[in-house]
């Protein structure tokens, strides 16, 4: 179960708020993105493969950049253990341009059995085709050509793009990433399924949650237009702030999410996050007293765990949850006005939930913003003039 209290921290009363344009915008829109029907139609092929996997591997390789892999490492950081390794281990590659990164990545897996699946909707992206250049050749020469092709998995766009025909020659498995899904709205398809099921995790909790957040929708419109009043106040900066280190790689898929489909035309929040307790012990300092251009987004996760501290006759759980509203006053008394969320438990089901639930903010958002969230015109810039150097230095 999930709880939103928009309300003790906020300077303005819900019913303040007029949501009737985000709602008329909404039934006009819906049905043009792909990601908002929730397609359970791949979840068979995914469970019988990620079986399959598990059964055949120690390290399961995930090669992928951007909405091609942080939605699997938010869900799959979130439900694991702190310590310990779980069998199949679910590493990620692609994601950065580290030599260091790929030579010790490589001396890993020398003695593993290794399984791999390069994810890239369009087949180009640099980081992620470096990355699998050189695990391919790691693998062939570990398990000769016909072995290699039992071992990796491609998912990429179903009729175009670079890893299409290397696939077909290879004889590679392949995933379809839908043509009207976006990369950081996929997680709920092959592209975050995939890993998220190899794991060990439900999909199907996931589907339920998302439906749960989809048939529920009232609290999205109020956040949704809570952050874009904030912003009209000069709030320009989301602080997407956790209690739970294990969601420390939600936050990143959070940042990703609104970051790229939002910070466009010159508009946009932009988005931070922070860990919590640990951060309060440095940047704590700022959002009290700071400029004042913060505004906070809290996700609070009860544990699960019974910690009973005597000295203080309360759980440790208690204490987080008496730190994190601490907080939310203290920063409240120094102008950053706060949204908790509050999870009942770490679960498929509750991931699920938040997953539809900020997509779908990410995309009402951009009505107010008058953009389109669906595009990433300026990850561009930075990609022209890299390809271009990397030809003319060669
Ligand atoms: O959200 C997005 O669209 C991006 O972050 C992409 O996922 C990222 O750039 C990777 O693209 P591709 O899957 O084509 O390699």
């Amino acid at each position: 179960m999930i709880t939103f209290d928009f309300k003790k921290y906020q300077y303005k009363k819900l019913e303040d708020y007029d949501l009737s344009e985000i709602k008329e915008r909404f039934l006009k829109d819906k049905h043009m993105s792909g990601w908002y029907d929730l397609d359970k139609s791949c979840v068979d092929s995914i469970e019988s493969t990620a079986s399959y996997i598990r059964n055949n591997c120690d390290v399961f390789l995930v090669i992928g950049i951007g909405g091609s892999y942080m939605g699997a490492k938010a869900v799959i950081d979130a439900l694991s253990p702190y310590y310990g390794t779980k069998k199949p281990e679910v590493l990620f590659a692609g994601y950065q341009l580290s030599s260091d990164y790929m030579a010790d990545l490589i001396d890993y897996l020398q003695d593993k059995e290794v399984m791999v699946n390069v994810i890239s909707k369009s087949g180009t992206t640099l980081e992620p085709a470096i990355a699998f250049d050189m695990i391919l050749d790691f693998m062939e020469n570990k398990y000769g050509e016909e072995e290699c092709a039992k071992r990796v998995f491609v998912t990429t766009d179903a009729n175009s793009g670079e890893l299409l025909p290397l696939a077909n020659q290879k004889g590679f498995q392949r995933f379809v990433v839908p043509d009207n899904i976006g990369g950081r709205f996929s997680v709920l398809t092959p592209v975050g399924l995939l890993p998220i099921a190899v794991a060990g995790f439900s999909i199907e909790e996931l589907f339920k949650g998302a439906t749960e957040a989809k048939e529920n929708l009232e609290d999205c419109y109020y956040y949704t237009k809570l952050r874009h009043e904030l912003y009209n106040m000069n709030k320009t900066i989301e602080s997407f702030d956790i209690y739970e280190p294990k969601l420390a790689s939600f936050s990143e898929w959070l940042k990703q999410l609104f970051g790229e489909s939002q910070g466009k035309d010159g508009k946009g929040i932009f988005p931070v996050s922070t860990i919590n307790t640990r951060d309060l012990h440095s940047l704590g300092q700022y959002y009290q007293d700071g400029i004042d251009m913060l505004f906070s987004t809290t996700l609070f996760v009860h544990s699960d765990e019974e910690v009973y501290l005597e000295k203080y006759k309360k759980t440790l759980d208690t204490v987080n949850k008496i730190a994190m509203e601490s907080v939310a006053q203290a920063h409240f008394e120094g102008h950053v006005p706060t949204s908790i969320i509050t999870l009942d438990t770490i679960s498929e089901e509750n991931l699920g939930y938040l997953i539809f639930f900020f997509e779908m903010s990410a995309m009402l958002g951009s009505y107010l913003l008058k953009i389109n969230y669906y595009d990433q015109p300026g990850v561009n810039g930075y990609k022209n003039i890299l390809h271009k150097r990397i030809k003319e230095d060669g």
